[in-house]
């Protein structure tokens, strides 16, 4: 218990966040006319090292050239182990158009991560006398990350989201793995004979919601890279859904649809909160804490729960 009130994440959707190179300016228009609700454009792991000047370049002319709509727009820069990072953040804050939302810093793995990154960009902006704040996402996928993840998810007013990114995760964790999410097929229990997958994700991603919930950050779920599997797809992202999270990346445009169903809370679900939060009146009218609905047991958490999901949906339609 705390008497703290915990607080809110940001009130925007976030249930699919579409990568694409920034090495790749062609596909940039074709990112702004997609349905996901934040684009991030890269700097990092998808462009080679010979390229990033390049991408660098290619980034800051689309922030100012292309209509973006409403989309969070959302740049990944390189991890603060590389020589990279710094150009990437003085660069952007001072040519960058205001359309730019956040950056995303990846590879985090302490609070003084977040403090540093920060600090230079505070510095840029007094300098430049940017209008807007620009806002921080960042991704879990170290060890140090998932092992300090609660001070990273405190580290700065200014962030607004925490990933999960399963491939150097596994990587760093030393994981047995090649996949980019999902299923491990070495990942199971034994019974009676039978396979019973398991899911090696989980403890990450609980952790992150965790730290997110108690800091007012959203979680998202990273990336599914075998584009090809939209069950695959579907099936993690329901873990993740299931688990608090709001959203998860698209690597390839076939998967932002995927995403959004996923991360829309369906109509019959919509339909039982309602219900829920209905059958719980008529019981606080009767002065009563608890009732049944449909053969089970309704309480005051029950309208809470009702109420994440009614709050979602209200929040996607508006
Ligand atoms: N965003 C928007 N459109 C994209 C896209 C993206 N990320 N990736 C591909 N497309 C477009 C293609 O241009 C093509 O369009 P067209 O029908 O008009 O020709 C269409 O979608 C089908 O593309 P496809 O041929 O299947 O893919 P590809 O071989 O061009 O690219 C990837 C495949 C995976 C290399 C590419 O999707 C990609 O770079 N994804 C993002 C990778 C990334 O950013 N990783 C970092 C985060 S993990
Ligand atoms: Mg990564």
């Amino acid at each position: 218990m705390s008497f703290r009130i915990q607080p809110a994440p940001p009130a925007r959707p976030n249930r699919c966040q579409l990568f694409g190179p920034g090495s790749r300016p062609a596909l940039f228009p074709k990112m702004a006319a997609s349905e996901a609700d934040v684009i991030n454009l890269d700097l990092e792991d998808s462009v080679a090292p010979s390229d990033k000047d390049a991408a660098r370049t290619n980034i800051i002319a689309a922030t100012r050239q292309i209509d973006w709509g409403k989309k969070r727009l959302s740049v990944r820069i390189n991890g603060l182990d590389t020589p990279f990072w710094y150009r990437d953040v003085v660069d952007l804050l001072e040519q960058a158009g205001d359309r730019l939302d956040q950056i995303m810093i990846p590879k985090v793995g302490c609070a003084a991560d977040l403090y540093a990154v920060d600090a230079l960009v505070s510095a840029v902006e007094a300098a430049k006398g940017r209008a807007r704040r620009i806002g921080f996402e960042v991704i879990i996928e170290s060890a140090a990350g998932i092992a300090h993840v609660e001070e990273i998810a405190a580290a700065s007013p200014r962030l607004e989201a925490m990933s999960l990114g399963a491939a150097d995760f596994a990587a760093s964790m030393g994981m047995a793995t090649t996949g980019i999410g999902g299923t491990q097929e070495n990942y199971y229990m034994l019974h009676e004979g039978t396979r019973h997958w398991s899911d090696p994700w989980h403890w990450a991603q609980a952790a992150i919601v965790a730290a997110c919930r108690t800091h007012g950050v959203l979680p998202v779920d990273g990336p599914f890279g075998d584009f090809s599997d939209d069950e695959g797809f579907r099936a993690q992202a329901r873990r993740s859904a299931t688990l608090g999270m709001v959203g998860k990346w698209a690597i390839h445009p076939k998967q932002v649809a995927l995403a959004n169903e996923i991360f829309t809370p369906t109509d019959a679900a919509v339909a039982e909160a309602r219900e829920i939060l209905s059958a719980m009146e008529d019981a606080k009218a009767r002065g009563e804490g608890a009732t049944v609905y449909k053969g089970r047991l309704v309480d005051i958490a029950s309208i809470k729960q009702a109420e994440v999901i009614v709050r979602q949906a209200e929040m996607i339609a508006g």
